[in-house]
């Protein structure tokens, strides 16, 4: 008898196993007691991801039935089209790809800004001193939040993800960050709508579509979704990639060689281990999967940890390997709801490595000091102590 259930910590030491015995035994797995199924093969979770007409965002993407308000905080992450693609098209008028490439000098700054912090140390707390910095100031300057406020964003992000072991629902002090991101946003739109500068979220209160705007809440919980959705995933991506690398030695050595295959490790870290690892949809018509009846209104978890290990699809799926083909990633999710921020992500990770890898050698991690976050969809580490040397010889960029 298969136990998967998303609270229980010791499932998010290590999933993989879980989602092998899915994958075979349960690929339509339901767990009564949280009132959920699971799907976990490749194809399952790609074709529900696709299919928004049938696995609906309307109730919102976490396990938590937020209902018809999951958009207030959401914004169109927990919508269906039409009423998703229309907050999609005008933000995307803002979240230009132009914007997002223009950042690439500013995280290399910041990434060596973090490293000059830690560098003459010989060792530093990877999540405190970078990985769990960068993401945010990069969100804070493009949305316009004072440097001064960002620390402040980050820790009231983080509360609204944090899950109490064992513990289902939002625990108080996650609620209580929620209203005062909200609060916060609100404050901020409400001053670039009368001195506009030159950020997203002017962009976003100019951006117009045949005389179609933006109202100040949809701006705000767009910007909720973005200090949520683009933070905490891109912190944890960076934890998972030193992990993988330093997991598998081999591969290790062929980037430190090498540094052109970065961009291969930051893809390969998504497949291996994503952080964004669950989504979850409602049914809106019954429906039958793998001899199982799947009722109209059914919470249905897509399991894309497991599908990225789907034998199916990817060739030795436990194993790190930088030279494979990861086309068909379900990381960044598919359809209407593929992810906004994908080449933000890719971009700052691949940057952040870049500089890592040129700046400092001989990294190791202290493997008996690292601890992983508690959250119900996210995985990656909270805490990762590590020591390395100065690179003496420093590669051109
Ligand atoms: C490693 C980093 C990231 C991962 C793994 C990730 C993953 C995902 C996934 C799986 C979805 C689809 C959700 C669904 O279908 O319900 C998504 C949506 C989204 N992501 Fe990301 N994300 C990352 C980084 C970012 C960043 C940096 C931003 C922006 C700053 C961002 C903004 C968004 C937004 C706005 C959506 C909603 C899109 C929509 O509903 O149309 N993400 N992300």
């Amino acid at each position: 008898m298969i136990d998967f259930n998303p609270y229980d910590w010791s499932f998010h030491e290590d999933p993989y196993p879980t989602y092998k015995a899915l994958r075979e035994e349960a690929p339509c797995y339901r767990n009564e007691k949280l009132g959920f199924w699971a799907l976990s093969r490749h194809e399952d979770v790609m074709e529900a991801l696709k299919d928004w007409e049938t696995f609906s965002s309307a109730d919102g993407v976490a396990l938590e039935f937020f209902g018809p308000s999951a958009s207030a905080v959401m914004s169109f992450l927990a919508m269906d089209p039409p009423l998703h693609d229309r907050i999609r098209e005008l933000v995307s008028k803002g979240f230009t790809p132009r914007r997002v490439q223009f950042f690439e000098s500013r995280v290399r700054a910041l990434a060596n800004h973090y490293i000059d912090q830690f560098i003459d140390r010989g060792s530093c707390e990877f999540v405190n001193d970078f990985a769990g910095r960068l993401p945010m100031d990069v969100i804070s300057q493009m949305v316009g939040v004072p440097g001064e406020d960002s620390e402040m964003i980050r820790r009231w992000a983080d509360l609204v993800v944090h899950r109490e072991k064992g513990q289902p629902g939002i625990p108080p002090e996650g609620a209580q960050a929620s209203g005062q991101l909200l609060n916060y946003f609100r404050d901020l739109v409400s001053a670039y709508r009368k001195a506009p500068q030159d950020d997203l979220t002017s962009a976003l209160i100019a951006a117009e579509i045949d005389g179609d705007h933006l109202e100040d809440r949809e701006i705000v919980a767009f910007l909720f979704l973005m200090a949520i959705a683009g933070n905490e995933t891109t912190t944890k991506l960076l934890t998972h990639a030193l992990d993988c690398l330093h997991r598998f030695p081999e591969q290790r050595a062929q980037v430190e060689a090498d540094p052109a295959l970065i961009p291969a490790w930051v893809e390969e870290t998504l497949r291996y281990d994503n952080s964004s690892q669950i989504l979850y949809r409602t049914v809106t018509r019954d429906l039958e999967m793998h001899g199982e009846i799947v009722k109209k209104g059914d919470r249905v978890a897509l399991l894309i940890g497991s599908a990225n290990r789907d034998p199916r699809v990817f060739d030795r799926p436990d194993e790190f390997d930088l030279s494979r083909d990861c086309g068909a990633l379900a990381s960044f999710g598919r359809g209407v709801h593929f992810c906004l921020g994908a080449s933000l992500a890719r971009l700052e990770a691949t940057v952040s490595l870049q500089e890592i890898q040129r700046r400092l050698s001989q990294i190791e991690l202290d493997r008996g000091g690292l601890v992983r976050a508690h959250s119900g969809n996210v995985r990656g580490f909270a805490v990762m102590p590590m020591t390395f040397r100065k690179s003496m010889q420093l590669t051109s960029r």
